[in-house]
């Protein structure tokens, strides 16, 4: 069975959905790294008995530093991919690179919309509400080097009402998000996408 990483800085409800759904079936969480202490997404790894390991950024001079750090850690377990489900840190070169198109990121829009540098979690929602669009939805990429950029795996919309707060686009769109990750992630894990100029296919 392929070994997938996670990476979380939050809650991790999109954690819980891969632990659920996909860990020990389609493919093992070796480990659950996070930046933040008091992620409750390493309580979750611990609960389901999956090595859970906090990486402070205070203990390392540069953001490159950090990364290397990770990136033994990631080595140690056998990492073959990565998931950042719900990973607030932009990651340097030196990690992209160490995992080419095989870090996968869940961003809560419908990409090229509401995505790039400052927008993520509820200042995404905030956007979306301000602007009264219609539909919004979440997308499932590839991490390059630049800011939710990379070839898109997997995207689902849903509809916005003249009545949803934002708090409701939120919690419409995270829901989207738990079925479209375990959906990508088990497409990688059955070796059903390709990449080609930049664009990724599914193998039916
Ligand atoms: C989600 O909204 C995700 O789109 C964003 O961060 C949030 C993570 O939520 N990247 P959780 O920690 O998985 O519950």
């Amino acid at each position: 069975m392929k070994k997938i990483a996670v990476l979380a800085s939050g809650s991790g409800s999109n954690l819980q959905t891969l632990i659920d759904q996909i860990h020990q079936k389609d493919g093992l969480i070796c480990v659950v790294i996070s930046d933040r202490k008091n992620a409750y997404a390493l309580e979750r790894a611990k609960q389901a008995g999956i090595p859970a390991v906090h990486i402070s950024r205070l203990k390392y001079n540069s953001d490159n530093e950090y990364d290397a750090e990770i990136l033994r850690i990631l080595k140690k377990y056998e990492a073959q991919a990565v998931i950042l489900a719900g990973y607030l840190k932009i990651l340097t070169p030196l990690l992209i690179d160490a995992y080419k198109n095989k870090i996968m990121n869940i961003h809560p829009s419908l990409i090229p919309s509401f995505c790039g540098d400052g927008f993520y979690g509820m200042r995404v929602h905030n956007a979306v509400y301000e602007k009264g669009v219609k539909v919004t939805g979440a997308t499932v990429h590839f991490v390059d080097h630049g800011i939710d950029s990379g070839p898109i795996i997997v995207q689902r919309a849903v509809s916005v009402e003249d009545s949803d707060t934002a708090e409701q686009i939120q919690q419409k769109v995270l829901n989207v998000e738990h079925n479209i990750l375990a959906e990508a992630t088990r497409l990688f894990l059955q070796d059903k996408i390709e990449i080609i100029n930049n664009r990724a296919y599914i193998k039916k």
